[in-house]
């Protein structure tokens, strides 16, 4: 079923974008993510694959952006939505082939985009051929080492070796029967009990995945997202948590099979590897550690270059929370020389329109609706304040059109494996996954032929207003505030990579900094001013012209009100404002 590069008619170049960009180029990037199921289906089957995302490339150069991450498309079952793993050469059917992602990695490069792949090192399929032939040659085999078997615990091998809990609910260990029939050991799974882990104390594994990088890189990708890069190394022995609710210490509290320091050798092998390759190749972890200062040591200079920032991810609309947030961000990444970077949503958490919409202090795990009218004037003023700060930001696919959660998925079309799984999380997961609305009136809008198939999760019937043909060319379009947005962006000298803002005085609930250009000559400087209250607020800045606000209509200046400092501006409530000075 699978297909291996020799099958693909390998570009001779297959460069990294090296020509395309500017050195260090992934310090000020906009990276997209691409949800490969749910962008755009070419084929008509209701499932988002490789050709559907090619032919969209345009849209994402216009759009204004960098580079594209795209979560999984590997050989998959499908257990996790792709992040179960059964050949890391391969290419699902249900996506494409190898020759896909070939014409999608040169389609890209020929755009000027670069292409990040999803990498998933801590764990495999239960179908990957090293589980399956472990299973086979039973307790004792070499192929067992390379995962984590144990005896049970009890009398009879009844109970889990510790008392782990997957990430997912439920014990982190499932039973296996041994080739006679009778119950034998466990494995250990911190995801579902189709993700079994690797063991990274294996030197197969290591070599594995330097092969794995090796093919892609050699495909021509420009660098990785690393899933669980913090999960790779699990502590000594395995030790029990001694503790119930586990889930409620995860990203806060250490925990011994997360964030484990034997994790950076494998970075700095990894790093020497995309080292190699022409053109700034870049491995980014998906780390969830308890502090930043945790998440920095992933960025030593000769390790990884990038890591999410999910303390950001998880600010409330607070304008304290965030200017501590954004200040500790700027200051512990640049103690370790790496870019800060920025994120508000992604296809693990509830979109932030919704997330705005709910009163604050929810999470990023809702499954309510709220207010959508104040969701998305929040959420459009968060992205100018993201788009403002220094360093790399992130953005996932559909928040440039506002899109909501799709709260109310009915329990029959939900896939989120975590929904089947009795504790932990629900599966709210599959609400910010439903396929983008591009065209036309009604499902599929354009998310494939016409005469193709449902999508895998239902559109609401709402989404014709949101789509890409509706929002394109309307000024006060939340689709165009982005293109206006990554386009000023790409233009201000003082926008884009950098450590610093300098922050103006602004009353309680309003934030205000500036951002100098690096070079003297660097053109207009730049102030950016969000009021987070509910209530307009008028604030003097000095003289300058409004650029962009988040605000449908307009940036609400008050030019008549000149004082001497300054300029009057009034911001209406929960709106962001650029300006140039
Ligand atoms: C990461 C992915 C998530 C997946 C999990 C297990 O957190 O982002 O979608 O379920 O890893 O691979």
């Amino acid at each position: 079923m699978s297909q291996h590069l020799s099958d693909a008619p390998r570009s001779a170049a297959a460069p990294a974008a090296a020509a395309a960009g500017h050195r260090d180029w992934w310090r000020d990037a906009v990276i997209y993510q691409v949800y490969p199921r749910s962008f755009a289906d070419g084929n008509g089957d209701g499932m988002g694959d490789l050709p559907g995302v090619t032919a969209r490339l345009p849209y994402l150069r216009d759009l204004g952006v960098d580079a594209v991450w795209l979560s999984p498309f590997y050989a998959s079952p499908q257990a996790d939505a792709g992040y179960d793993v059964a050949d890391y050469r391969a290419v699902d059917p249900m996506f494409g082939t190898l020759s896909d992602a070939d014409d999608l990695v040169r389609t890209a490069h020929g755009l000027n985009l670069r292409v990040i792949v999803d990498l998933v090192p801590n764990h495999c399929s239960d179908q990957h051929e090293w589980f399956k032939q472990a299973l086979r040659e039973g307790p004792g085999s070499a192929m067992r080492d390379r995962f984590h078997f144990r005896p049970g615990k009890g009398a009879a091998g009844e109970l889990p070796p510790n008392d782990w809990e997957s990430i997912f609910g439920g014990p982190a260990w499932t039973r296996t029967t041994d080739p006679d029939g009778a119950p034998g050991e466990w494995y250990l799974h911190l995801f579902a009990p189709e993700q079994p882990d690797f063991n990274w104390d294996h030197p197969a594994v290591h070599d594995e995945f330097r092969s794995v990088l090796r093919f892609w890189l050699d495909l021509g990708a420009d660098g990785f997202r690393i899933d669980v890069a913090h999960g790779l190394v699990k502590a000594a022995g395995l030790p029990d948590i001694g503790h119930a609710e586990q889930l409620s210490l995860l990203g806060s509290a250490p925990m011994p099979y997360f964030d484990q320091d034997g994790v950076h050798e494998i970075y700095r092998d990894w790093r020497r590897i995309l080292d190699e390759y022409p053109g700034e190749r870049i491995g980014v972890a998906e780390a969830w550690t308890p502090t930043l200062e945790r998440a920095a040591l992933y960025l030593r200079p000769d390790e990884l270059h990038q890591a999410f920032n999910f303390e950001y991810l998880g600010t409330s609309w607070d304008s304290a929370e965030l200017r501590r947030v954004i200040d500790r961000s700027l200051t512990v990444m640049g103690a370790v020389d790496a870019p800060a970077t920025w994120v508000l949503s992604n296809h693990d958490v509830t979109r932030h329109t919704t997330r705005f919409a709910n009163p604050p202090g929810l999470g990023t795990q809702l499954r309510e609706a709220g207010d959508r009218e104040l969701g998305l004037r929040r959420a459009r003023a968060a992205t100018l304040l993201m788009l403002a700060l220094p360093g790399s930001a992130y953005l996932y696919q559909g928040e440039e059109l506002g899109l909501p959660d799709v709260t109310d998925l009915p329990d029959e079309v939900r896939q989120d494996p975590s929904f089947f799984r009795a504790a932990g999380q629900d599966g709210f997961r599959d609400g910010c996954r439903v396929p983008i609305p591009w065209s036309g009136s009604e499902p599929p809008y354009g998310f494939g032929p016409d005469a193709g198939g449902p999508s895998w999760l239902p559109q609401p019937a709402s989404w014709a207003g949101l789509s890409v043909e509706a929002q394109t060319g309307d000024p006060d379009s939340t689709l165009e505030m982005y293109r206006s947005a990554l386009e000023l962006r790409r233009s201000l000298p003082a926008l884009g990579a950098g450590t610093e803002v300098v922050w103006l005085d602004a009353p309680d609930g309003v934030l205000a900094f500036r951002r100098d250009a690096a070079s003297a000559d660097g053109g207009e400087g730049f102030v950016c001013l969000v009021n987070l209250t509910a209530e307009p607020v008028t604030l003097t800045v000095p003289e300058g012209r409004a650029l962009l606000s988040s605000a449908a209509g307009g940036a609400g200046t008050n030019s008549d009100l000149r004082g001497t400092g300054g300029v009057a501006v009034t911001i209406a409530a929960d709106t962001t404002i650029w300006w140039a000075i």
